[in-house]
């Protein structure tokens, strides 16, 4: 299959935001306990947290990690987790039927993101909680001291502010099954308010305001509209939602057409329209109010998300006498397609990063994870960790926009799909490109050849592979290497050529040195 890409230097879409490389970690499962926190482990620093973990966070150079949830959020009192630790109450979380001790709280967390060198995002709870709580918390976070808050945060051990510059205001208000779930109306209002409020403080922090849980969801993309009727002025931006699933995943028939795997991957031009839809919603609301002000998108929950549904359905449908702490829920084990998907994913932020400018891989650790680890035990990556790795450390810089030429192909989620899909971004102060590219097709390489105007290449500095044989093969405790990114010579330069010939089911990442 013969496939064209065209760049030219002068055709950019944005400067990137590095903090669409962020993740996500939520008092879920084993995110929080026995994933960044294990006292006991041997690998445990003074504070209690893994760094066998720390370590694979900090490999990714994580710009920014939301906490701490997710549904979670909505019926957290975030004074429980604050102030010594022998006094902060155990209580029972509505949204994972789990005990949450409240061992590991806000200021663990802030310490932890200091350690890993990550700018946090908090989510306050606009479920039970409300303007009060939010003005409370802001003033313990980010008030030097001389107030009833700022020195209480001071007592416990904190003398400079933790100045948290991005604010959730609530999580998927629009779901049926959040704690306080409101209308559009009520939690637009709501939103305003505690932004107006927030802002009072300091009219200089970024606050988020809840869109659609999933563009599924019957009230999308009305939803957007009337919560940013409400609160456009006050806000920064809308959050997006979207997970995944593979209905195909235990099917190893690869001849079974639109059915086929190759259906999973067609998922990104479902996702490239839902962001579109969201910016002209944006767009109508700006025009509507004559308005100076540009909101833009905190695509701050993102993954593959169905190996692990049923056992969650009976976690949360059983009855428990006692609730268990951190149950080993939503503990997915991604395969080569998964990997495959969110590179795709990844280059739509990428190619779309005039609008989304922070993107939350959910989540972090062992939920629905880019990082597994066992109790006492090891920690790997899991496959959907590398297409972030690779964009985190090489995606900076401006992306530019591409033309494509290659052979199509449909299925049922969309129609004329590119086989080859790519993002590209240019690095004028390391005089860097750096490609990335997933070939869709089951059966065929792709030969590419690259039309690059006013793009000087001198060398080729890295190109990495990752496929397998098995598309279905994970990284797992026992075999925590089975997808991996491999040095790979498939990429060549040669008289003012560059090509590449590129296997089936794949990913791509190629850096150039321009000159
Ligand atoms: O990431 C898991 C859950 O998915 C989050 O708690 C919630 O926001 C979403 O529905």
């Amino acid at each position: 299959m013969q496939v064209r890409l065209v760049a030219h230097k002068d055709y950019i879409i944005s400067k990137i935001d590095k903090r669409i490389y962020g993740s996500f970690l939520e008092h879920l499962g084993r995110a929080v306990y026995e994933g960044v926190y294990e006292p006991k482990h041997p690998d445990s620093d003074e504070n209690g947290f893994r760094k066998d973990v720390m370590n694979l966070v900090s490999d990714l150079h994580m710009p920014a990690v939301r906490y701490p949830g997710g549904n979670f959020v909505s019926a957290f009192n975030w004074e429980d987790s604050i102030g010594p630790k022998e006094n902060r109450p155990t209580r029972l979380d509505l949204a994972w039927k789990s005990k949450e001790t409240n061992e590991f709280g806000l200021n663990e967390f802030i310490t932890w993101c200091r350690k890993v060198n990550t700018e946090p995002i908090y989510a306050i709870n606009l479920g039970t909680r409300g303007i009060d709580a939010a003005r409370n918390i802001i003033e313990y976070c980010n008030h030097p001291s001389g107030s009833y808050w700022s020195d209480l945060r001071i007592k416990h051990g904190f003398k400079e502010p933790h100045n948290i510059k991005m604010w959730c205001l609530g999580n998927e208000m629009d779901g049926e099954w959040q704690v306080g779930h409101k209308t559009a109306y009520e939690y637009g209002r709501l939103a305003h308010e505690a932004a107006k409020a927030m802002r009072l403080f300091d009219k200089n922090i970024e606050l988020v305001a809840c869109g659609s849980s999933q563009d599924t969801m019957s009230t999308f993309p009305e939803w957007e509209r009337e919560v940013l009727d409400q609160s456009y002025e006050s806000v920064d931006y809308i959050s997006m939602h979207k997970y995944w699933s593979n209905s195909d995943k235990r099917s190893d028939d690869r001849e079974l057409g639109k059915h086929s795997t190759t259906n999973y991957l067609t998922n990104s031009i479902g996702l490239q329209k839902y962001i579109s839809d969201v910016e002209s919603t944006i767009n109508f609301i700006k025009s509507k109010k004559r308005s100076k002000k540009d909101v833009k998108i905190s695509f701050d929950e993102y993954q593959p998300w169905y190996h692990s549904i049923e056992f969650m359905n009976e976690h949360l449908n059983a009855d428990l006498k006692d609730w268990p702490k951190a149950h080993p829920i939503l503990e997915d084990q991604y395969n080569l397609l998964d990997c495959l998907l969110v590179g795709t994913v990844l280059n739509t932020f990428i190619n779309n990063s005039h609008i989304v400018k922070i993107a939350c891989m959910a989540q972090l650790v062992n939920v629905i994870p880019a990082i597994s680890t066992v109790k006492n035990g090891i920690s790997w990556r899991q496959s959907v960790y590398y297409p972030l790795y690779f964009a985190s450390l090489y995606g900076r810089g401006e992306s530019l926009k591409l033309k494509i030429d290659s052979p199509k192909y449909s299925s049922d989620n969309a129609d004329d799909v590119d086989f080859i899909d790519a993002s590209a971004v240019i690095n004028n102060e390391e005089k860097t490109l750096s490609f990335f590219i997933i070939n869709r097709s089951e059966k065929e390489n792709s030969e590419l050849s690259f039309d690059l105007y006013n793009l000087d290449i001198e060398k080729i500095i890295d190109q990495q592979i990752i496929n397998h044989e098995n598309i279905y093969i994970s990284n797992t405790k026992d075999n925590p290497n089975a997808i991996i990114p491999k040095n790979t010579t498939i990429v060549s330069y040669q008289n003012n050529e560059l090509k590449a010939d590129i296997p089936p089911l794949s990913y791509l990442f190629v850096r150039l040195k321009l000159k």
